[in-house]
């Protein structure tokens, strides 16, 4: 259910009987204040200024020929031309009884279903994980499940970066190891970290040893055999490091979701000869460059991208030109969403306008560039240990669980040992990715353990907490929630505050998915849960003295809002439980 795409069919309708043309905008919103009602249409305004007509004679118009009789009560004008809709309680009534006994929650499925890529996490496996890879997974997760729950064919795309030329120091340091009997699990990669900085200090100091390593590169890019066993090894390793990260941060991305740089290895020269042919590419000293006037700077200087190294190497470019290819034309993507940092604007940039001239992207595929903002730590400078080193994203991932832990322990609690580790881990990795998702995408943000940890605020400990207590409410009264149905009856005024916001669940998955904003849905919990409770201090449900049918009434609510909060948390990759 989204009323508000209710609103615009309707409003739309009216507008057009009332003379107005196609495709003015009805500037549909939710109301700010109960006294404006409960959405608003506030076209009558813009459109009146175009005609030069009296703005309230337009909307009384606008009126006259909408038919909002099955979802409100009153419809008035306000102020210089707005018109209220105020919902009627047993629309309200109806729609929160219909949706409890929905599987999804009367969530609809998108009209027409998308094939969207969803490329996202995409470390570089010369490494371990660090926290600059959290935004990226988390975020692309959260919008990969719920275009999924939404209905979207949904491809993930973890476009590692298991190709380049430090592969070739690595290759060579791990096959002398190998020589001198080395438990490759237990011992040499054990910490990919100084693995890399061992096979980078040789690479810097060591006679000979850059030589063989340059050797490799070429060895493995032209496929020898040999080295391509030693590769296969190392990459190996380094994807079981993100799948632990993975398995503890709780996203959804499986080995086959790996479709890494060396997948389009083979079609990379391809790539360049397309681009020669059609004169987009040029040499210049050498390498094959892309000028692009689209972004020039104010000088008028072209852009420089460039696509094939004088060396004949290729770069992260040229592979990702290749993706455009492949996604667009072989997968049929409708919308390649990329959750990368947003320094790396310039190069999205350049990427699309290349693809797009050289068609290597379909017209019809939306190419969406999704940049993020840095974590920060409390200095304001991007996040850190405290001798100025990168933070492995494992390790901060234990220390939230162990903080949590420690939080937890804090109060009395009737659980066994192991159910409180379990309820310390959801806790920890849930405050970590709440704090994270409830930022605006592309702004930074300073991390901070107290606030995110906190049972206070807009936090994932307060809405599984919110979560355990509605759930108490169905336990104290014996009633399984999951199944319970009742007529609903919307008469107080926190009653019909909290059955408006369940509506908007799908209003708010919308927009989430259309702009690619998880902070939308946090909000939204945040905001539900803090309903919830003033509707559960002003309408008791378990009392003496209420009415069976208030009180069967008022568990439809709980229910859905019980559903609700774990839904979507769910579609955040928070988990819930049933008691902390
Ligand atoms: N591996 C890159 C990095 O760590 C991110 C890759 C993002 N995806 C892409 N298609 N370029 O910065």
């Amino acid at each position: 259910m989204n009323i508000k795409q209710i609103l615009i069919d309707k409003a739309n309708a009216a507008m057009l009987a009332a003379g107005l043309e196609e495709g003015t905008n009805p500037a549909v919103t939710q109301s700010t204040r109960p006294q404006f009602g409960d959405y608003q249409i506030n076209g009558a305004m813009g459109a009146a200024k175009k005609l030069k007509t009296n703005p309230r004679e337009l909307a009384q118009k606008i009126i006259d020929a909408l038919d909002v009789s099955d979802l409100a009560d009153k419809v008035e004008i306000a102020g210089p031309g707005f018109i209220n809709i105020h919902l009627k309680p047993e629309f309200l009534a109806e729609s929160v009884a219909s949706a409890n006994q929905d599987a999804k929650l009367g969530v609809a499925e998108h009209a027409k279903a998308d094939t969207v890529v969803v490329d996202y996490s995409s470390p570089n496996l010369a490494k371990e994980m660090h926290v600059g890879h959290l935004r990226s997974t988390i975020i692309g997760d959260a919008i990969a499940r719920t275009l999924e729950f939404r209905g979207d064919k949904v491809i993930r795309q973890n476009h590692m970066g298991d190709w380049g030329t430090q592969f070739g120091m690595l290759i060579a340091h791990l096959e002398d190891l190998l020589n001198d009997g080395v438990d490759l699990e237990k011992v040499a990669l054990a910490d990919l970290e100084s693995f890399y900085r061992d096979a980078k200090k040789r690479f810097d100091d060591e006679e000979g040893f850059a030589d063989r390593a340059r050797e490799y590169v070429v060895k493995l890019q032209q496929g020898d055999a040999h080295c391509d066993k030693l590769w296969q090894m190392f990459i190996d390793t380094s994807v079981k490091h993100s799948e632990e990260v993975y398995a503890k941060l709780n996203v959804t991305l499986k080995r086959e979701d790996i479709y890494a740089e060396s997948a389009y290895n083979s079609e990379l020269q391809r790539i360049i000869d397309v681009l020669r042919e059609k004169g987009i590419a040029k040499e210049d000293q050498g390498a094959q460059v892309v000028f692009i006037d689209e972004l020039a700077n104010k000088d008028g200087e072209p852009s420089v991208f460039i696509v094939q190294k004088s060396g004949g190497g290729f770069l992260y470019a040229t592979t990702d030109l290749a993706a455009c290819e492949y996604r667009s034309h072989t997968l049929g993507a409708d919308r390649i969403m990329i959750f990368v940092d947003a320094r790396q604007s310039l190069h999205f940039s350049q990427v699309e306008i290349t693809a797009r001239k050289a068609g290597f992207l379909r017209d019809e595929t939306s190419y969406e560039f999704c940049p993020f903002g840095t974590m920060m730590g409390e200095d304001g400078k991007p996040f850190k240990t405290r001798t100025g080193g990168t933070v492995k994203l494992a390790d901060l991932l234990d220390e939230a669980v162990t903080r949590a832990k420690a939080k937890l322990s804090e109060r009395e609690s009737p659980l066994s040992d192991q159910e409180q580790e379990e309820i310390a881990s959801k806790v920890g990795i849930g405050a970590v990715k709440y704090a994270d998702l409830s930022k605006h995408r592309t702004s930074d943000y300073i991390f901070n353990w107290d606030t995110m940890l906190s049972f206070e605020g807009a936090t994932a400990p307060y809405l599984q907490y919110a979560y355990t207590r509605v759930k108490s409410i169905f336990r104290k009264a014996g009633i399984d929630s999951a199944a319970h149905q009742a007529p609903v009856v919307i008469a107080e005024p926190q009653e019909k505050a909290l059955a408006i916001k369940l509506m908007q669940f799908e209003e708010v998955l919308d927009q989430m998915v259309s702009d690619a904003t998880p902070h939308v849905l946090c909000g939204y919990l945040y905001e539900l849960a803090s309903l919830y409770m003033s509707f559960y201090e002003a309408c008791p449900v378990l009392k003496e003295g209420v009415s069976e049918e208030d009180k069967n009434s008022r568990l439809v609510l709980c229910s859905l809002v019980a559903k609700t909060l774990q839904k979507g948390l769910d579609l955040l990759g928070i988990e819930v439980m049933e008691q902390m």
